[in-house]
């Protein structure tokens, strides 16, 4: 068993970087968030973070939109290093990670990804199986590689897709899934259950 530090990095609304704190206080995740950084300065996962009594950064990662490269990246590392992280945790982060940060944490960086990969990747992955007519949807949680949601899969959940389903409430439905899978895909980590081969993910039996 090792107490996992998380470096947790979002862009948005926060709930899971919330449900993994809901998991460290009840004692059923053993780590602890060392560090919550975003890329959007009033984003509310830092307005979450700082109700928690975490250290919550704004980082700036201009010029670009859609990856963390460049400057912001070098800060990201430095502050996951000075904040002595061993995981890092993309929750929501709408930036592309480029191999710098991948290689300073290999194996260690992770994502959520709202769809059943290899299905839609990308942004908003329950609306575009909605939009393709799917019946059933779900949440992935994976190791993130040089690709974009290509990494190797620690866990999937499916929840049904209902005839009166909008992106809303589709969304919701998975985001429930959410919150228990990604402290689970970390429970798992932090037992040292998971081991990387090829592109699949073994997972250990628990230990007698
Ligand atoms: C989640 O649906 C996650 O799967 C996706 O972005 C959303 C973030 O939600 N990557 P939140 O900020 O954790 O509430």
């Amino acid at each position: 068993m090792q107490k996992l530090r998380l470096g947790v990095l979002g862009s948005g609304a926060g709930s899971n970087m919330q449900s993994i704190c809901d998991a460290i206080a009840d004692g059923s995740l053993d780590a602890e968030i060392a560090i919550v950084m975003s890329d959007v300065k009033d984003a509310k996962i830092l307005d979450r973070a700082r109700a928690a009594g975490l250290p919550a950064m704004w980082l700036d990662c201009s010029p670009w939109k859609t990856k963390l490269e460049g400057p912001g990246e070098d800060e990201c590392i430095r502050l996951l290093r000075e904040y002595g992280c061993d995981t890092v945790v993309l929750a929501g982060f709408m930036r592309i990670v480029k191999p710098k940060l991948l290689q300073a944490f290999p194996w260690r960086v992770l994502n959520i990804h709202p769809a059943l990969l290899p299905s839609f990747p990308g942004t908003a992955g329950w609306r575009q199986a909605l939009d393709y007519g799917c019946k059933v949807a779900g949440v992935t949680v994976h190791f993130v590689d040089s690709g974009t949601d290509t990494g190797p899969i620690i866990i999937q959940r499916s929840v049904p897709v209902m005839e009166d389903d909008t992106p809303e409430t589709l969304h919701a439905r998975i985001q429930v899934q959410e919150h228990a899978a990604y402290p689970e895909a970390l429970r798992l980590l932090a037992a040292g259950r998971l081991s990387v081969e090829g592109r699949r993910v073994r997972i250990a039996p628990v230990p007698e």
